[in-house]
């Protein structure tokens, strides 16, 4: 009986139902699940957990990778099973209940979560629960389509629940790199010097006794919900593949660039696409998701090595990735997202990086979460990973939300993410300011001239004037700073 998926004889007799593992779960634990990005997530425990707690009193605190598929995160909240959740989600279910104050979120950045954990600075993992492929002849687990935080939860927690999933294939095996840093004091440094370099070993290694329950499943991941590129978005890649080009003319740059990061979302996955048809040649991914653009990147033969701790795709590029794996195994790694997401790392290789802003103002600084400075979008995600360490800090929105009853870039933003310091670029479909080198004042000049939508343009001239006569390194007007928003809040529009 599963043979090729359970190598471990003695674990067999370890199969059991979802419903049957769900009763090791007790209320209050601390509860590690493997998924990231929709890529990886457990997909039966979760829902035999959430129909527990539509009967019993049982919430969870609930760590993850990043975000979730399959309504599980939408289930579990329905449910009332969450109390806790970190570090990133993007359920609408969920988001409502976070910004009613019904379940606390710890907005992470991504690299920090088990690092935190493993210092004890976090509740400790009662329970992981993992999705593999397979579990080899040691009892150690072979991930599916994403790495995340899995190999630490299943290290750090005191029992482990392997989802084995029929429908990943066996070939998945050997995409994996699972490396783990030593403890601090006395870490040594993590010996990656090139995105294509393995550092580690291809499953996670875990004392076999602690695997409490075997569940197996047959469900795909969820496929990404990022949209098609469009005029705006081709837009936004136009400017940054001109702004490229320049820096590779100037001999900044070589013509394969530097490694690149790019966010999730239908944004960066645009932009990421808009490189299939550039002079760059020999490109590499350094990245934490790789999206459909990725996978169009190394057919056209421009990208010859990604690396990153999950693949989120929209459900044809799934199904031929993965009944192609052997094909592009050897372009491909996944990593631990604290490997993928290092700033050590990150520093060291020189990325530049591809993230997408809420709304950034007339000085730089971002706001990727916080819709009105209040109400959770997402999550910061890897972004701030990446911004602060990256040799080029790139961040892309479009200029306008609503059908354009909000400007992306307003006067002061209403909670920050990235500050100043960490962006050097930022681009919208009217053009890229370009503010490395650049003073405050110097950088809300390069902002209005080039980012802003024309509709908004001469109030955000108006405001910046007014400001600079009242003087300041950053000049501002504090009762007018967040008009625009208020004048949304109350008419619906920033006009
Ligand atoms: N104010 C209010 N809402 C805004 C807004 C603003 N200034 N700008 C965009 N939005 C809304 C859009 O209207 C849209 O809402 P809808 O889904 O209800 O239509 C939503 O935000 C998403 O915007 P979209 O333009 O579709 O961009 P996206 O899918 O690329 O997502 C972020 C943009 C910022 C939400 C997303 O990139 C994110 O969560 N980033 C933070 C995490 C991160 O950067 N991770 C990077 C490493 S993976």
């Amino acid at each position: 009986m599963y043979e090729d998926r359970i190598r471990l004889a003695r674990l067999r007799d370890k199969v059991m139902s979802a419903h049957d593992a769900a009763s090791l779960f007790e209320n209050g634990m601390t509860v590690g699940m493997s998924g990231f990005t929709r890529a990886g997530d457990c997909k039966a425990v979760p829902l035999a957990l959430a129909e527990r707690a539509r009967h019993e009193p049982l919430q969870i605190t609930l760590m993850t990778g990043a975000s979730l598929g399959n309504d599980i995160d939408k289930v579990l909240s329905e449910a009332n099973a969450i109390s806790r959740r970190m570090p990133f989600q993007s359920d609408a279910t969920l988001r409502r209940k976070i910004n009613h104050g019904e379940v606390m979120f710890l907005d992470q950045h991504l690299s920090e979560t088990v690092e935190q954990l493993r210092s004890g600075q976090l509740p400790s993992v009662d329970i992981a629960v993992i999705e593999a492929t397979a579990i080899t002849e040691t009892g150690a687990i072979i991930p599916t389509t994403s790495v995340g935080n899995s190999a630490s939860f299943a290290i750090l927690a005191r029992k482990v629940i392997v989802e084995i999933n029929l429908k990943m294939p066996l070939g998945l095996e050997g995409l994996h790199d699972i490396f783990i840093p030593t403890y601090r004091p006395y870490r040594q440094p993590i010996p990656l010097i090139s995105p294509e370099q393995r550092i580690g070993v291809p499953h996670i290694a875990i004392d076999p006794s602690k695997i409490a329950a075997i569940v197996i499943t047959e469900k795909a991941d969820s496929p990404s919900n990022v949209l098609p590129p469009d005029e705006e978005t081709n837009a936004i890649a136009g400017h940054l593949d001109e702004f490229l080009r320049h820096e590779v003319k100037s001999g900044r740059l070589s013509p394969a660039l530097q490694p690149l990061q790019s966010g999730i979302g239908t944004i960066s996955n645009a932009v990421l696409h808009g490189f299939i048809d550039s002079p760059f040649q020999k490109l590499k991914m350094y990245s934490e998701v790789l999206q459909d653009s990725a996978i169009e990147l190394i057919d056209s033969g421009k990208l010859e090595f990604a690396s990153a701790s999950s693949i989120t795709l929209s459900r044809d590029t799934y199904d031929r990735v993965l009944a192609n794996i052997e094909q592009y195994k050897p372009r491909l790694v996944l990593r631990p997202q604290e490997v993928s997401n290092h700033p050590e790392i990150i520093r060291r290789l020189g990325l530049i990086t591809i993230n997408t802003a809420l709304e950034c103002d007339i000085y730089g600084n971002i706001n990727s979460t916080h819709v009105g400075g209040t109400h959770m979008m997402n999550g910061i995600g890897g972004s701030g990973d990446f911004a602060r360490n990256a040799h080029l800090s790139v961040f892309v929105t479009k200029s306008t939300a609503r059908y354009g009853a909000i400007s992306s870039i307003v006067p002061m933003v209403t909670h920050v993410d990235h500050t100043e310091h960490d962006v050097d670029v930022i681009v919208t479909e009217h053009g890229l300011a370009d503010l490395r080198g650049l003073a405050p004042r110097e950088r809300a000049v390069q902002m209005i001239r080039h980012c802003v939508d024309p509709a908004y343009r001469p109030a955000l001239q108006d405001y910046f004037h007014e400001a600079c006569r009242h003087g300041g390194h950053t000049p501002h007007l504090l009762q007018q700073a967040f008009a625009w928003h208020t004048r949304y809040q109350q008419t619906g529009s920033m006009l």
